[in-house]
């Protein structure tokens, strides 16, 4: 039987550290109201003048992956890259960074499912490895957040929340009776809500997409209805997880590490009680990362296999829940 297995992990953060004491120079805010709601004490950002694209994140990411794996460029069969916040309106960011590897002719897809972009990538990754359409697929989580929030208090809801940074997989196939590797994936997607957590421009259904006008009333910012996305969250993934263990035939208990988006501490801490999961099997960095979106949850990943906290055997489970709105989870076991 063919397996997709994770073969490398690689993370990349820019070094510019922002605390919520900084938060404090450019809005009405305070580290006490950041952490009590959020769980974040800190975030990185790429410095402020410009000129730092999440190309460039998934580049630094993708290299230690890479090296880990023990992979060259030329060995890629096919690059996905997860992104909310491409480095240009098109092309997609996986071409700059097939361009920056120095390949020209490996494909390149682009997925913009914002916070669950991991988990729609690793699902088509194992697809295409699965079905022989590719062997050995790179898949780059990357954000830059920083340069597109409203740092003023009208934008403070949102913009204390988001972190940029990146991390990346290596996922190739393996030959095993074994039940491992990518186990079961389960995908949502609801649209009704997705004025609940968008960047309304540039919009293509205005014309022009984007105008000084939209400019001055702040469209091109982030906004959420953050309230009702929790309560969703809350909801969607206790729901998510019972169905993916499902697939898999698979108790709860045979989880050592859930892996959930960082989006709020809170969230994930509402997620554990529900399922009644003690504090260690469920992984938290927002405190350090605040919530880097698509790269969220394999940067988690990469920090957990570097601290031990899981490695040959364990069984992993990443979940999410963010614009669209999407949701899902996929469970992962490392070969033994
Ligand atoms: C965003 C979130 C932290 C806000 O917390 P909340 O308890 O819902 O707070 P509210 O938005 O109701 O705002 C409460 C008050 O705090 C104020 N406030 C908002 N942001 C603030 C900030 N950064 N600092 C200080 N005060 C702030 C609001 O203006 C409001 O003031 P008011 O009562 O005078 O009107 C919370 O809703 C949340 O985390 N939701 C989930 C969001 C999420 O996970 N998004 C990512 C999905 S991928």
């Amino acid at each position: 039987m063919q397996i997709t297995v994770i073969k490398g992990t690689g993370r990349y953060l820019p070094h510019r550290c922002v605390t919520n004491q900084d938060m404090t120079r450019w809005m009405e805010t305070t580290d006490e109201w950041i952490q009590q709601r959020t769980g974040i004490e800190q975030r990185y950002w790429v410095p402020e003048e410009g000129g730092v694209g999440v190309s460039d994140l998934g580049l630094e990411a993708s290299r230690i992956a890479m090296a880990r794996a023990g992979w060259k460029p030329e060995d890629l069969d096919m690059i996905i890259f997860a992104t909310l916040s491409p480095d240009l309106f098109f092309p997609g960011s996986g071409c700059l960074l097939a361009h920056k590897l120095g390949l020209t002719t490996t494909p390149a897809l682009d997925i913009r499912q914002q916070c669950t972009g991991f988990l729609y990538g690793l699902a088509t990754a194992d697809a295409y490895i699965r079905s022989g359409l590719a062997k050995r697929i790179l898949l780059v989580g990357a954000e830059v957040h920083s340069t597109g929030l409203d740092i003023s208090t009208r934008g403070r809801d949102v913009a204390v929340i988001f972190g940029d940074g990146a991390a990346a997989v290596c996922l190739e196939p393996m030959e095993t009776d074994a039940k491992a590797g990518v186990l079961a994936s389960c995908l949502h997607a609801d649209g009704s809500l997705a004025e609940s957590l968008m960047a309304y421009a540039p919009a293509s259904r205005d014309n022009p997409r984007i105008s000084e006008q939209m400019l001055r009333e702040g469209k091109q910012y982030p906004v959420m209805d953050g309230r009702n996305i929790f309560k969703y969250a809350v909801r969607r993934l206790p729901e998510v997880t019972a169905e993916v263990l499902k697939k898999a035939g698979l108790p709860l208990s045979a989880v050592d590490l859930f892996i959930p988006h960082q989006a709020n501490l809170r969230i994930n801490q509402a997620f554990a009680k529900a399922m009644e999961l003690p504090d260690e099997k469920v992984y938290h960095n927002i405190q350090r990362y605040g919530n880097t979106t698509a790269a969220s949850i394999p940067l988690a990943f990469d920090e957990a296999i570097e601290k031990g906290v899981i490695g040959a055997g364990s069984t992993v489970m990443f979940l999410g829940l963010g614009a669209g709105v999407t949701w899902g989870a996929v469970l992962y076991r490392f070969p033994g």
